[in-house]
């Protein structure tokens, strides 16, 4: 094997890596939570309408759940009955929820 071969299959490996690591909270809230709460936070898009999402620039509702309360929203979603309102988030760790937490409470006026 000659250098390059071997460079490039390092590259292989190391690109693999991401595939299996937790997903972080920035990447997360881009792929996952922006389709409903919105990038402001203000849940006033198509889905975050139609799932009857709450600003979270709004001390009020802010005040309304504890963090307790969102870290498990977030990891065990949210149900309304038999109704799926929030999906729990896949691929978090509890390291990333907490990150989630703060930037939801960033959002807050
Ligand atoms: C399918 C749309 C949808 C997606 C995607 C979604 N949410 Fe929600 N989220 C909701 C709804 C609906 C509520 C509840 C509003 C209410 O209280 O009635 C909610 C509430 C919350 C709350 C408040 C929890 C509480 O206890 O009141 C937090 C925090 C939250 N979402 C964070 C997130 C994060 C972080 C993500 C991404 C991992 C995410 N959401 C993705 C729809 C969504």
């Amino acid at each position: 094997m000659n250098k390059a071969t071997i460079a490039t299959l390092l590259m292989l490996a190391l690109g693999s890596v991401p595939a299996v690591r937790a997903a972080d909270a920035a990447e997360t809230w881009e792929k996952t939570c922006v389709k409903c709460h919105g990038a402001d936070g203000k849940g006033e898009t198509k889905l975050g309408k139609k799932a009857e999402v709450k600003d979270f620039t709004d001390a009020k509702y802010q005040d309304s759940f504890t963090d307790e309360k969102a870290f498990k929203a977030i990891k065990e979603g949210i149900k309304d009955g038999d109704k799926t309102k929030m999906k729990p988030a896949e691929d978090v760790n509890d390291a990333a929820i907490k990150d989630l937490i703060k930037k939801v409470r960033g959002f807050k006026k």
